[in-house]
């Protein structure tokens, strides 16, 4: 019996990709290995979004070269955002197939053909096999229109698709007969979403993102409901007001509605000048006007950010500019990013003129800030009971899950709680994360 190994890279969109990938594999007759060590065909589900993100994967693919180690391994696809890069095409000799994910309905024939380009087929047909039995990914839309100067994205994934709103219901409402309890909507850019209307669609009336978001959490159920990303130019009011008023619904939790009050709203600077040459279309007093109107209509709602430093010509007080921000909104968390220059970009025609040294001492300096915000935000939950999803028991024999706000929680059990919610009293903060004990 031929086994497969799934590696992942990169954002939560590979993790979907890769669960609908296992799906296929299955149905063609490959079981799941429980190592690569035993694997007979290992998949690499690549990104491209940063210089170490391909570095990682070129490590992981000459490690899978050492026949000693892996005597089984016959074929390596190279799948996600990777493999749509020309300059890494022409590094023929480090996987056996190079493959397009929206060619996953076809797998077989590449298989056996290794290689030859297949017709673009819909994968999100493919039924995933999902990973964890109670937090589940659901893609919304791929790929990106936007064309932040320094992103690949737009090039690796294409343009902007939306999925067809009754497959998105159709997947969301079989999670939930499935006893889902977190269900994480997904897109590079959810607020964009716009779905072709079709004569069905339009009698649910879901014309944008805003309308599916509220569809969702009006289903019967005990569920969560999140989204990443929310590009700032485009959110809405409308969205900020379906979120708002899903917090008094009662849905699926004891605590408010199924919406969770949690935001990823990447800033990437704090500069507007930098701003500007990035093509994000926003200004810093839009962003914080965001922040100001989130904070005020979703009481609790945790805020997180993803932010370059050392973009190209970035001087220190245009860096200032990205401390003060951070100073000024206490980021819940944030994605610190180094930047990476991309060939094919419209930033990597200016030169990379921050050092390497430069940027990780910007990175670490927002780090502080960022640990000081966040620990602040913290401590204001201790004495509170929170609702918790628990996913998994850490090293230290702790059980750890995720509040509503996306905190990490952890605590001390005799019981195995894994994919329960729980309530936990919070005794402790620390900078990303809270403790607590288990409550009734
Ligand atoms: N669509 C999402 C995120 C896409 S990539 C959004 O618009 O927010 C995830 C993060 O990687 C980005 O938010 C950005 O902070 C970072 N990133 C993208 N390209 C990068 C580059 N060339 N160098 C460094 N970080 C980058
Ligand atoms: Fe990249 Fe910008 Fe699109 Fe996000 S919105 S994927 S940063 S181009
Ligand atoms: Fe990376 Fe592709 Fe996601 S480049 S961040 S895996 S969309």
């Amino acid at each position: 019996m031929m086994k497969y190994y799934i590696q992942i890279f990169g954002c939560q969109m590979n993790y979907s990709d890769a669960e609908r990938f296992a799906a296929k594999l299955e149905e063609l007759g490959y079981k799941k290995a429980a190592d690569d060590k035993e694997a007979d065909l290992i998949v690499l589900i690549t990104c491209s979004v940063r210089k170490s993100a391909e570095d990682r994967v070129y490590g992981a693919i000459n490690n899978y070269h050492k026949k000693k180690l892996y005597p089984n391994l016959k074929t390596i696809i190279l799948s996600g955002c990777m493999a749509l890069r020309p300059e890494v095409l022409k590094k023929e000799n480090k996987a056996d197939i190079f493959m397009d994910i929206k060619n996953l309905n076809s797998l077989l024939k590449i298989l056996k053909q290794k290689n030859k380009p297949a017709k673009f087929g819909d994968y999100f047909s493919v039924k995933p096999r999902y990973e964890s039995k109670f937090t589940a990914y659901v893609p919304i839309m791929t790929g990106c229109n936007n064309f932040c100067s320094y992103c690949i994205v737009p090039f690796v994934r294409g343009r902007e698709e939306s999925r067809p709103v009754e497959d998105i219901i159709s997947e969301v409402k079989g999670l939930i007969r499935n006893g889902y309890k977190e269900i994480i909507l997904l897109g590079q850019n959810v607020n964009s979403y716009s779905p072709k209307l079709g004569a069905r669609s339009s009698k649910q009336k879901i014309t944008d993102f805003p309308d599916l978001l509220e569809y969702i959490s009006k289903l019967p159920g005990n569920f969560w409901l999140r989204f990443i990303t929310s590009h700032p130019k485009d959110l809405s009011d409308k969205l900020i007001r379906v979120m708002a008023k899903n917090k008094s619904a009662r849905g699926g939790s004891a605590f408010g509605g199924k919406i969770c009050e949690q935001i990823n709203l990447p800033a990437q600077s704090g500069d507007d000048q930098i701003l500007r040459k990035m093509n994000r279309h926003y200004t810093v007093a839009h962003y914080k006007n965001l922040v100001k109107k989130l904070r005020k209509n979703i009481p609790g709602i945790a805020i997180s950010t993803d932010v370059i430093v050392g973009f190209p010509t970035e001087t220190k007080k245009q860096f200032e500019n990205t401390i003060k921000l951070f100073k000024e909104i206490k980021f819940d968390m944030a994605y610190i990013n180094k930047y990476s220059s991309r060939e094919g970009t419209a930033a990597a025609r200016l030169v990379d003129n921050i050092s390497k040294a430069e940027k990780v001492k910007r990175a670490a300096a927002l780090n502080e800030i960022l640990k000081i915000g966040a620990l602040e935000s913290n401590r204001k939950f201790i004495g509170q009971t929170l609702e918790v999803l628990v996913e998994k028991r850490n090293r230290k024999g702790d059980w750890a899950g995720k509040a509503r706000t996306y905190k990490v929680v952890k605590f001390k059990s005799s019981k195995n709680l894994v994919g329960k919610f729980v309530r936990v009293k919070i005794t402790k903060a620390e900078n990303f994360g809270l403790v607590g004990e288990l409550t009734k």
